[in-house]
């Protein structure tokens, strides 16, 4: 099985990864989080990269095909998370999917009001060493996978500037995936305005 998860920053893609990849033994592939971890390490595409990101741009789609076609080779079951976010990429997977004889299942789009993703994105907290997500809010959000509470940190781009942009260059550059997918009959709408197991419990009525 083959999925892409699809959906405005902060709709909750990074949350239900975590469950989805141990329910249903999937490989999980978030460009985001493959781009923090090259920044990490310095890579000539962590530096590239970053000068998008800070601000809340994509980075450009030459550079994300290439990652994660070098990614998507050899693994069996993939869960994408943030890829394809413009009509090239979803060009590009398709074609790549094509050549090694595979196919994508199912697309579910996070459907969330933009006002409460805004309070989401500026309330949310990150884990630097297992990329878990918090929220200020929660009662308790010292990350329990063996990580400290030094780990943890507000990403760049969830602050207001860098939110803005990326809510324009999602409405802009991601929103047309929509019509993309609907018209091969992928598309799946999950309200995820609703809590973390509602949202979870809706997915596994369309999966199952
Ligand atoms: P990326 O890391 O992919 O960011 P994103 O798509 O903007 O998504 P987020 O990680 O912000 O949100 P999410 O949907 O995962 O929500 P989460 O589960 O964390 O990309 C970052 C950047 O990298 C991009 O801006 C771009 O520059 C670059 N990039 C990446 N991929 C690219 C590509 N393909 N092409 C070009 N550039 C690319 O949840 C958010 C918060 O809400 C958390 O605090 C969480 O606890 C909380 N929450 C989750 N679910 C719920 C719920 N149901 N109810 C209440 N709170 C909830």
């Amino acid at each position: 099985m083959n999925i892409i998860l699809l959906g405005p920053p902060g709709s909750g893609k990074g949350t239900q990864s975590n469950n989805l990849v141990e329910k249903y033994n999937l490989s999980h592939i978030s460009t985001g989080d493959i781009l923090r971890s090259q920044i990490a390490q310095k890579t000539e595409l962590g530096i590239a990269a970053k000068k998008y990101m800070d601000k809340g741009d994509l980075v450009p789609d030459n550079l994300i095909i290439d990652m994660v076609s070098n990614t998507t080779q050899s693994l069996q079951s993939i869960l994408l998370d943030g890829f394809p976010r413009t009509i090239n990429q979803a060009i590009s997977l398709e074609e790549e999917m094509d050549k090694l004889g595979k196919k994508i299942d199912y697309v579910l789009y996070f459907e969330v009001p933009f006002g409460k993703l805004i309070d989401r994105l500026s309330q949310r907290i990150s884990c630097r060493n297992c990329s878990k997500t918090f929220s200020k809010s929660d009662k308790e959000y010292v990350c329990q996978e063996n990580c400290s509470e030094q780990d943890l940190y507000q990403r760049e781009d969830d602050k207001p500037e860098a939110i803005s942009k990326r809510m324009e260059n999602y409405k802009d550059l991601t929103e047309p995936l929509l019509k993309f997918y609907e018209s091969n009959g992928l598309l799946s709408k999950i309200n995820a305005d609703s809590s973390i197991s509602e949202v979870s419990e809706e997915i596994d009525k369309i999966l199952q």
